[in-house]
C-alpha cells in the first residue's frame, strides 16, 4: 500500500463499483479524497464509507460530459483541500447492445460524450492543477474493450480505444513535468455496469466468468489496487501505458 499522506486524489464515478473501491483505497493510503459522481445519493454514500473507515472525503457532483461541471469539480477539490495530486478518471456507462447499423445515434453519442470526451475534459481541468505539484499522476479508465472489439458495443469500444490514444498523447505532452498519465484496461469486475448485463443472474455471471482464463470475474478492489500502483512512486518510470488487469481475458 503506498503512503499518500498529505496528498489529494479525485475519483470520478466514485459512487459505485471500481470508482468507489478506488476512493476507499486512496483513503486507506492516507490521501484526502474528492468523490465525484453524477449521482448525489451514491456519491454521498461513498463519502460516508470513507469517513466510517477513518478517511477524509468530500463530494463534488459532476456530469463529466459537461465542461462547466468538470471545471467546478476540480476547483472544489483545490478549494477544499488546497491541492490536487492524483485523478482517476473512471466514470462510465453501459450501453444496450446493437450491431453498428442499428445502434441509435444518441446512444453512440452518449457513450463518446461520457467515456471519451469526458476523459478529455477531466484531464483538461485536472492537468494545470496537478502541475502545481512537483509530481502527480492521472489514470484513465479504458477497458479490455479498449484493446479488442466487442460485438454490439461500437460506442463503448470506440470510446475505450480512444481513451488509450488520448492517454498516450497526454502522457507525451506532459512527459517531462513530473505528471505521469496512464490508462487501465480492466476485465469484467462485479459492478453496476455488469449487473446491468447479467440482471443479477448467477448463470449469466458464470458464463462471463468463463470468458476469463482465471475462471472468475474481478472484485472491484482488484482493479483499484492497480490504479493506486500506477499513481505510486513504485510506477515512477511508467508513462503512457495501458495496463491490462483482466484475468487473462485479452490474452487468448
Ligand atoms: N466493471 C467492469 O467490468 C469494467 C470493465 C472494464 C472497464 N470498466 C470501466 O470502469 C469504469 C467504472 O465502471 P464500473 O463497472 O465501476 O461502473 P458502475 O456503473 O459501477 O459505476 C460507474 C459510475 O459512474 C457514474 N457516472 C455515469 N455517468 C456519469 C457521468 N456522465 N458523469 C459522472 N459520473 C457518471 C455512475 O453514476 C456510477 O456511479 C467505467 O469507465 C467502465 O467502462 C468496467
Amino acid at each position: 500500500m503506498p503512503d499518500f499522506g498529505g496528498r489529494v486524489a479525485l475519483v470520478t464515478g466514485a459512487g459505485s463499483g471500481i470508482g468507489r473501491a478506488a476512493a476507499l483505497l486512496f483513503a486507506e493510503s492516507g490521501a484526502r479524497v474528492v468523490v465525484s459522481d453524477i449521482d448525489e445519493t451514491s456519491g454521498a454514500e461513498t463519502v460516508e464509507r470513507v469517513r466510517a473507515a477513518g478517511g477524509e472525503a468530500i463530494f463534488a457532483r459532476a456530469d463529466i460530459s459537461q465542461a462547466a461541471d468538470v471545471e467546478a469539480m476540480v476547483e472544489s477539490a483545490v478549494r477544499e483541500f488546497g491541492r490536487l495530486d492524483f485523478a482517476y478518471n473512471n466514470a462510465g456507462i453501459g450501453n444496450d447492445a446493437h450491431p453498428l447499423a442499428e445502434m441509435p445515434e444518441e446512444l453512440f453519442d452518449r457513450a463518446v460524450a461520457v467515456m471519451l470526451k469526458g476523459v478529455y475534459l477531466c484531464m483538461k481541468y485536472e492537468i494545470p492543477r496537478i502541475l502545481e505539484q512537483e509530481r502527480g499522476a492521472i489514470v484513465n479508465a479504458a477497458s479490455g474493450a479498449g484493446l479488442i472489439g466487442f460485438p454490439g458495443q461500437c460506442g463503448y469500444v470506440a470510446s475505450k480505444h480512444g481513451v488509450i490514444g488520448l492517454t498516450k498523447t497526454a502522457a507525451l505532452d506532459y512527459a517531462k513535468t513530473g505528471l505521469r498519465i496512464n490508462a487501465i484496461c480492466p476485465g469484467t469486475a462485479r459492478t453496476g455496469i455488469v449487473e446491468e448485463w447479467t440482471g443479477g443472474d448467477a448463470e449469466r455471471e458464470a458464463e462471463i466468468a468463463g470468458y476469463h482464463p482465471i475462471g472468475r470475474i474481478a472484485d472491484p478492489r482488484e482493479i483499484a489496487e492497480a490504479v493506486l500502483w500506477l499513481c505510486s512512486d513504485a510506477a515512477s518510470f511508467v508513462l503512457g501505458h495501458a495496463m491490462v488487469v483482466d484475468g487473462g481475458y485479452t490474452t487468448q
